[in-house]
């Protein structure tokens, strides 16, 4: 991927299990990262952008503010993402607005301020999940906004085709990631022992690391993905949602 070298990235979630290996990812390869996240006092990133993504005047600005901050502007990675649990008779306002604002409207807000800014041979990639494109039990705002983000994605990848823009989704399934592990300990379980469990289901025989994720995220950045657009790309380890 020596055609990354010298691009210029905003990395949104990027404190957290994927978006770090991102940022580490991007950086091995000589790209110059602007991070997003709440508390990016862990990031070591070219550019530290922080803020809260439900703010809708922050995420319309972080494209121009990473182009400012780092002297361009080449990759976005709309990684950033919550996770509410239950049916919808479970779902609260909040859980609503939490997942939608975070999953759908961030991602959307940063896309539509972003195109207009980017050149053509750029690349947007936007996390989705293997549940939004076939839903799990439990988690019906979750997959319902996984959903949305790829359509979005699928809708996009055409309409800016024609700009040279190339915008693309990675649909990981169950990644070992704080989000991940914090609801098992919210649920009584210990982390490691449930995600050695969980990795017996996958018939890889783990679950994704968070760098099995950054590497496909790379790819579809990438120049080696240059004919992609409107993709969705499943990383399961070969695990059905059921
Ligand atoms: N972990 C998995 O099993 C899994 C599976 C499929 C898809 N995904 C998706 O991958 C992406 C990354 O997830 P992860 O597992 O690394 O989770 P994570 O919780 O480790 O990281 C998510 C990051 O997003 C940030 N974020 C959340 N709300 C924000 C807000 N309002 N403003 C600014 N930043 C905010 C968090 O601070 C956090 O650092 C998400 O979109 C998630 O839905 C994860």
């Amino acid at each position: 991927m020596n055609d990354l070298r010298g691009k210029k990235a905003l990395v949104t979630g990027a404190a957290g299990g994927i978006g770090a290996a991102v940022v580490r990812a991007l950086q091995a390869q000589g790209v110059a990262v602007a991070a997003a996240d709440r508390d990016l006092s862990a990031v070591k990133a070219e550019a530290h952008l922080p803020g809260n993504l439900l703010e809708p005047a922050y995420a319309d600005g972080l494209p121009a503010a990473a182009k400012a901050a780092l002297g361009g502007l080449d990759i976005i990675v709309n990684n950033a993402g919550v996770i509410t649990r239950g049916p919808v008779d479970e779902t609260s306002d909040a859980d609503w607005d939490l997942s939608v604002g975070v999953n759908i409207e961030a991602p959307f807000r940063i896309c539509r301020a972003a195109i207009p800014l980017l050149a053509p041979g750029s690349a947007i990639v936007n996390v989705a999940s293997c549940w939004g494109l076939r839903p799990g039990p439990g988690h019906a705002v979750y997959c319902m906004t996984k959903a949305a983000i790829a359509s979005l994605t699928q809708c996009m990848g055409m309409d800016h085709a024609h700009l040279g823009i190339r915008i693309n989704a990675v649909a990981p399934n169950e990644v070992n990631t704080p989000m991940l592990r914090t609801g098992f300990v919210r649920r009584g379980f210990d982390p490691d022992t449930a995600v050695a469990e969980l990795g017996k289901t996958v018939p890889l025989g783990r679950i994704a690391e968070p760098e099995d994720i950054a590497d496909v995220i790379l790819f579809l950045a990438s120049d080696a993905a240059r004919y992609m657009c409107g993709a969705i790309v499943e990383v399961n380890g070969g695990k059905p949602v059921k």
